[in-house]
């Protein structure tokens, strides 16, 4: 394991908060996952995107996606759009539905989205992009933070002027994917181009794509000069690497590998908490790939899968997990 020079809290308005965060995932970090985060250390997590439109329209599943859990803190909002007003609006709603921190999504690649002038294509209108944050900085007294990628694609990597734009509206803190719009997932981030960005303005700067463990992570912030990071798919089938990276990062001892017998029961708590918040008729459908990403790296997990896809009730589910992790032993 190597060594960072300095890995201190990060503060956000009036939140204090760890440098290792829980990137945004649509369709994942849900109030169910960033709880079973949260059982493994304090670790701040950015709820799933809301579309601005769907919440000013009250959209039933947009306002459940603005439900946290109990005791969340602090409780982070992003939200994507295109127009300033109703990114105003939409910062407002979140606001009075208990938000502490609000988000603004400009990293988004998918097609709908960029179609639409929002998520990463804010990244081609400075203008635009300028009096989104403008409003949103405005239309509540809460900290907003940007996510955003290095540009649109290799010819336009204007992550440090829109870094700059986004200071001088009074952002608080701005994270960056190493990638450019382009890329989507392909390639690797470039963490070298993070740091880059970090140069450009005073504010706290988060590293973000492809850190995995804490030697990746060790990686990201010495090629960065970061002041935090942030985690996204490592997280999947594994809530406990935020908290194991941030852990090894504070003590510079490395982390055990998390005993089998608590990932079952992190596989079956986060399924209890996912009943408790979808009912058991949405559980069904929408826990299937979380309990498949449990698997990975364990004995018969393709058999397992196909158990779990094709599960009939929740309890049928809990009975497969039950099963796959005891019969690691034998
Ligand atoms: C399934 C999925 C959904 C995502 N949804 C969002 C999102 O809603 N908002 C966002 O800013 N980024 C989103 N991202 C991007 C992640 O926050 C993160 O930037 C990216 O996965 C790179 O980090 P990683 O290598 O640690 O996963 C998503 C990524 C994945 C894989």
């Amino acid at each position: 394991m190597g060594a960072v020079s300095s890995f201190l809290p990060i503060r956000i308005g009036q939140h204090v908060v760890s440098p290792v965060f829980l990137a945004p995932m649509a369709g994942i970090t849900d109030a169910p996952f960033r709880e079973t985060v949260r059982d493994f250390g304090t670790i701040p997590a950015i709820a799933e995107m809301v579309a601005s439109e769907a919440c000013i329209r009250k959209n039933p599943k947009t306002l459940h996606m603005l439900n946290f859990y109990k005791g969340e803190s602090p409780k982070i909002v992003q939200l994507v759009g295109c127009i300033p007003e109703r990114m105003a609006e939409a910062a407002k709603i979140s606001a009075d539905r208990g938000a502490d921190i609000l988000n603004v999504n400009m990293g988004c690649p998918a097609r709908k989205i960029v179609h639409k002038e929002a998520g990463a294509a804010l990244m081609r209108d400075k203008r635009l992009a300028e009096k989104i944050l403008r409003a949103v900085v405005r239309a509540t007294s809460l900290p907003v933070t940007v996510k955003m990628r290095l540009g649109w694609d290799a010819q336009q990597k204007n992550a440090s002027e829109i870094a700059y734009i986004a200071e001088q509206t009074g952002v608080a803190l701005i994270m960056v994917h190493g990638r450019t719009r382009a890329q989507f997932y392909a390639g690797v981030a470039d963490w070298n181009a993070v740091g880059e960005i970090k140069r450009s303005v005073c504010l706290p700067v988060l590293v973000n794509g492809d850190i995995k463990d804490t030697d990746t992570a060790i990686a990201a912030l010495n090629a960065s000069k970061a002041d935090g990071l942030m985690i996204g798919r490592a997280a999947l089938g594994a809530p406990w690497i935020p908290s194991q990276v941030a852990c090894s990062l504070k003590t510079g001892m490395p982390s055990a590998p998390l005993p089998l017998i608590k990932r079952q029961h992190t596989a079956i708590r986060h399924l209890d908490r996912m009943l408790e918040f979808y009912g058991e008729e949405k559980v069904l459908f929408l826990s299937r790939k979380h309990m498949c990403w449990y698997s990975k790296g364990l004995k018969r997990a393709a058999a397992f899968r196909m158990q779990i896809n094709t599960a009939r009730s929740t309890k049928e589910i809990q009975e497969f997990i039950e099963k796959i992790y005891d019969e690691q032993e034998c």
